[in-house]
């Protein structure tokens, strides 16, 4: 059960029919960004069931980003940037994922000591691909995934099962 700030803080989150393309519900999380209160309860709420469980928060481009960094601030730990391909200067592995609408790359650097434990964060659960990929990603570079929250889970699209254990702290149901 969520309180009543989370409630208020769910209430603004915008949904857009039919971008970007006819059929797709977007999830426009920017009005809850724009409120302090609402920023605040939720990035608590993304990293509360991890608790002391996590060395570093990795975030996926683009919203990703943003969450994860009010995430490392309020856990006190760094932020390790999952990025588009072609972004990042020294890309120490890359993975390829589908999405629910085209396909994309991913990579990341390797700057954390072997056996890092990393809470993976981002916005949007749909097809679960990109969390897939980022889960991979981490692993790869000999990182220990530790959880993976979501601020926002859109149900019937496959990603909780695609991605198996997973903390989200709304969903579309
Ligand atoms: C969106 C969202 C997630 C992903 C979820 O990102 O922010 O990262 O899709 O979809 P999936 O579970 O089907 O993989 P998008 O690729 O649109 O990038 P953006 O954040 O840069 O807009």
């Amino acid at each position: 059960t969520l309180s009543p700030a989370l409630i208020r803080a769910e209430s603004l989150i915008r949904s857009i029919p039919d971008y970007p393309e006819p059929g797709i519900v977007f999830r426009d999380i920017t009005p809850l960004l724009a409120d302090a209160e609402a920023l605040r309860v939720t990035t608590e709420a993304i990293i509360e069931p991890f608790a002391g469980q996590f060395d570093v928060v990795a975030g996926i481009e683009a919203r990703g980003f943003i969450l994860a960094g009010a995430a490392a601030i309020a856990a006190g730990v760094g932020l390790i940037p999952i990025r588009k391909a072609g972004k990042l200067p020294r890309p120490a592995a890359s993975v390829d994922y589908a999405l629910e609408y085209g396909t994309a790359t991913i990579e990341m650097h390797d700057d954390l000591p072997a056996g890092s434990r990393v809470l993976l964060i981002d916005d949007v659960l749909a097809t679960g691909g990109t969390l897939a990929a980022g889960r991979q990603l981490v692993e790869r570079l000999g990182s220990h995934v530790a959880g993976i929250s979501v601020l926002f889970e859109i149900d019937g699209l496959g990603g909780r099962d695609a991605i198996g254990d997973l903390h989200t702290v709304f969903h579309s149901a």
